[in-house]
């Protein structure tokens, strides 16, 4: 009932992927171009694939050698891969969860915890909870990984909608405070073991939401109608120097540290009619034995 696959299918239940997928194309497109050179008889590897409606799906595989996709929500890639007229024999679905909680009743104690308005205990909680063991449930390895943004949605929404229910506003910054420390633990546990299933010559395409704007937001407006990726740097350094980083510029930041930054950029989502989310594109290559060692 409180488990993370419940409340992601939940959550995927509500898109309308073909609303979606037109709405996304030229996003996905632009983003394809550019990871598009990496791809040529690669073994793949798509880390939160979801519907797949960031991803032009046959002109992946028509490139690739072959394509896995691993999500928490097997519907929404069988969905997703149906949509664009694929069939599910030419890819690998893995299902699984990248932060191993839902084979115990992590949110079940999270939500009897905040009931009771335990904050030491949730501190207690989180702590135990962030020496788990997050190895992960794949053992093939990849010439190239590719990251459909997921830093943000571990975790944070479901706990969030938990704390919109049982918890007074005026006490939700303290109440978030160790989720967000716990998360940062887990996320750089999570890449470390994404980085060790892919070769040591392997490759990774991360995509990182990390700003949210609605349409109407003048801020929005001012650096979409400069359009130039500097004045969007020179924006989020701002951001990040007020308010520092947030858990989709943590995630890629983090793996930046562990691997070598060959190219990055800016892209628009135009995730709904309603609001546009600022992505950060990293192409990264694995760092050979020896090479981040001061
Ligand atoms: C924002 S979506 C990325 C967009 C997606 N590629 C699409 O087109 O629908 C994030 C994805 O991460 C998945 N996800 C969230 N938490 C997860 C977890 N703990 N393990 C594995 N996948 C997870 C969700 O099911 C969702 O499909």
């Amino acid at each position: 009932m409180y488990t993370i696959k419940d409340y992601q299918q939940k959550l995927n239940k509500t898109i309308d992927i073909e609303k979606v997928l037109d709405l996304w194309k030229l996003y996905s497109d632009d983003m394809y171009k550019l990871y598009e050179p990496h791809l040529l008889n690669k073994e793949v590897l798509i880390v939160g694939a979801g519907h797949l409606t960031d991803f032009p799906m046959k002109k992946i595989i028509n490139k690739a050698s072959n394509i896995s996709l691993y999500d928490i929500d097997k519907a929404a890639m069988l969905l997703g891969l149906e949509t664009q007229n694929i069939d599910k024999l030419e890819v690998t679905c893995i299902t699984g969860d990248l932060t191993k909680l839902d084979k115990t009743d992590f949110f079940k104690q999270v939500i009897t915890l905040l009931q009771a308005k335990d904050l030491e205990g949730i501190k207690r909680f989180f702590a135990i909870v962030s020496h788990m063991n997050l190895n992960l449930d794949i053992n093939q390895k990849f010439d190239l990984l590719i990251i459909s943004p997921f830093y943000t949605q571990l975790l944070l929404p479901q706990y969030l909608s938990y704390l919109n229910e049982f918890v007074e506003n005026s006490l939700f910054n303290e109440y978030l405070q160790p989720l967000l420390l716990l998360i940062s633990e887990f996320i750089n546990k999570i890449n470390e073991q994404l980085l060790n299933c892919i070769n040591s010559n392997g490759k990774v395409v991360v995509m990182s939401d990390h700003l949210e704007f609605i349409l109407d937001d003048p801020n929005y407006l001012k650096i979409r109608k400069d359009n130039n990726q500097l004045a969007i740097d020179k924006y989020y350094e701002d951001y990040l120097s007020k308010y520092g980083h947030g858990l989709g510029s943590y995630g890629l930041e983090n793996l930046v540290e562990k691997t070598k930054l060959i190219h990055k950029s800016w892209h628009w989502w135009p995730f709904n009619e309603k609001k546009v989310l600022l992505v950060k594109m990293g192409i990264m290559e694995k760092l050979k034995v020896g090479e981040n060692d001061v």
